[in-house]
């Protein structure tokens, strides 16, 4: 199993590119299943998990192939209507296959995501969603298994924000008969990429990015060409590993607008952010300040960047407290950042972080993906040596990930 060997206590200097963006990669691959001319995506990150949903599809019969820094998706000969258990097991996003192949084909056989790490994840709202559209679903035997003759439009209101339920809808309510509305969507920019790229494909959605998309049915989509947004928590990740390390890092094919809430928390802890049309520049000299920080549903301060601000707070001036509110168990990096010194008491959904000067290097686990980039963000900065087991889970998420922090002055290193 490989692991990640780093040595803290180096500022970071340089220019980093960002990739583009797994979660809206994942939903935008799936949107090649609801027309039969080729959808080709640029920019597109060689991950795992871009990886396993391209194995998914083909195995559906849908043509994947590369073609320069992009891919090539054709849909015409999909002949195998299912997604099965041990793809899905590996990775949750498969479920975005659910709602195109419900409007599509009129039937779908999709595993259950079953439990994750970071909490239960169930997929009632996704559920709930197609049935209100129309479809017949039954569980059987630990898949979903749904059927619809057309869909048809209809008033959906989600229980909770849900940000890949809402992915699946819109994708379903693409080609259903008349208009849908979903209200309580997910506002993220992964959401807007994806309405973009089905507009594109002659879809008519209106009101992505707010929390009422409006939908109206087109009888089928065409091919189209479209470029992935660049990816959100990536560029906060090595904006929070800067802050931690100290240095002066530009970060380039970036979307600023995207992380606003990210910005400004790395500005409260004395960072120096500079932000351009595509590019961010951040100078850190002094050890941070901790700060409070709260997650919620875009824009507000996003889940995914929690554990990287807790690595953040774990060696900041002052006391931190960070609340997790969208997923149960989302602290599991705290243990892992204890064992490198760090000071942090987990009440319910609250982790107090009382930072210390120093954190002193040791050997960790990963244990998902965003607690891998908080190892990594800790290891940067802890005395010594810090070693990281299971990096698989980084790879789900981050292209070339020690490549990049080297090239600005880190000493990282990959070993099998
Ligand atoms: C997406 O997951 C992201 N993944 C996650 O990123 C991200 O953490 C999450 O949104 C929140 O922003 C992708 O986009 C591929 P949700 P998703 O549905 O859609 C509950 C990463 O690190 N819920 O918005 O699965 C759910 O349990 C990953 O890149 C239901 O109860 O998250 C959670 O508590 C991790 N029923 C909350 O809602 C449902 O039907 C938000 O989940 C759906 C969700």
């Amino acid at each position: 199993m490989d692991k990640l060997v780093l040595q803290g206590g180096l500022r970071l200097r340089g220019e980093i590119p960002i990739s583009g963006a797994k979660n809206a990669a994942l939903p935008i691959l799936c949107a090649s299943l609801l027309a039969a001319d080729a959808l080709e995506v640029d920019n597109v990150p060689a991950l795992h998990d871009v990886a396993t949903m391209q194995r998914l599809l083909a195995q559906m019969g849908v043509k994947v192939a590369r073609d320069g820094g992009g891919l090539r998706l054709e849909a015409s000969q999909v002949d195998r209507l299912e997604a099965p258990y041990d793809l899905v097991k590996t990775m949750r996003a498969s479920i975005l296959v659910l709602g195109p192949m419900v409007a599509r084909f009129g039937t779908a056989r999709v595993s259950l995501p079953g439990g994750c790490a970071i909490g239960a994840r169930p997929v009632d709202q996704h559920i709930k969603g197609l049935q209100a559209l129309g479809a017949d679903i039954r569980i059987e035997h630990g898949y979903i298994v749904a059927t619809a003759r057309r869909l048809k439009g209809t008033r959906i209101v989600t229980d909770l924000v849900t940000v890949t339920g809402t992915e699946n809808l819109m994708m379903a309510a693409t080609l259903a008969e008349g208009e849908t509305v979903i209200e309580n969507a997910a506002r993220e920019p992964e959401v807007v990429d994806l309405a973009n790229c089905l507009n594109a494909m002659g879809a008519r959605v209106n009101g992505a990015g707010t929390d009422r998309i409006v939908v109206r049915g087109v009888e089928r989509l065409h091919g189209a060409r479209f470029r992935v947004m660049a990816d959100r928590v990536e560029t906060g990740t090595f904006l929070t590993a800067v802050a931690a390390a100290g240095g002066d890092v530009v970060l380039t094919h970036a979307q600023p607008d995207t992380l606003e809430a990210v910005i400004d928390k790395l500005g409260e802890s004395g960072a120096r952010v500079e932000v351009h049309t595509d590019r961010i520049r951040i100078v850190a000299r002094r050890r941070p300040r901790a700060v409070n920080l709260r997650t919620a549903p875009y824009p507000a301060f996003p889940t995914d960047m929690q554990a990287q601000f807790m690595a953040l707070n774990a060696i900041a001036e002052g006391t931190g407290v960070v609340t997790e509110t969208i997923f149960e168990n989302r602290f599991m990096h705290a243990q892992e950042l204890m064992r490198l010194g760090a000071r942090i008491e987990i009440e319910g959904n609250t982790a107090v972080v009382k930072g210390v000067r120093n954190l002193t290097g040791a050997t960790v686990m990963a244990t998902d993906l965003r607690a891998s980039a908080s190892l990594v963000v800790a290891g940067l900065v802890a005395d010594g040596e810090t070693v990281i087991d299971r990096i698989y889970h980084l790879d789900r998420g981050y292209e070339a990930l020690e490549a990049k922090l080297s090239a600005v002055g880190a000493r990282i290193e990959r070993r099998r």
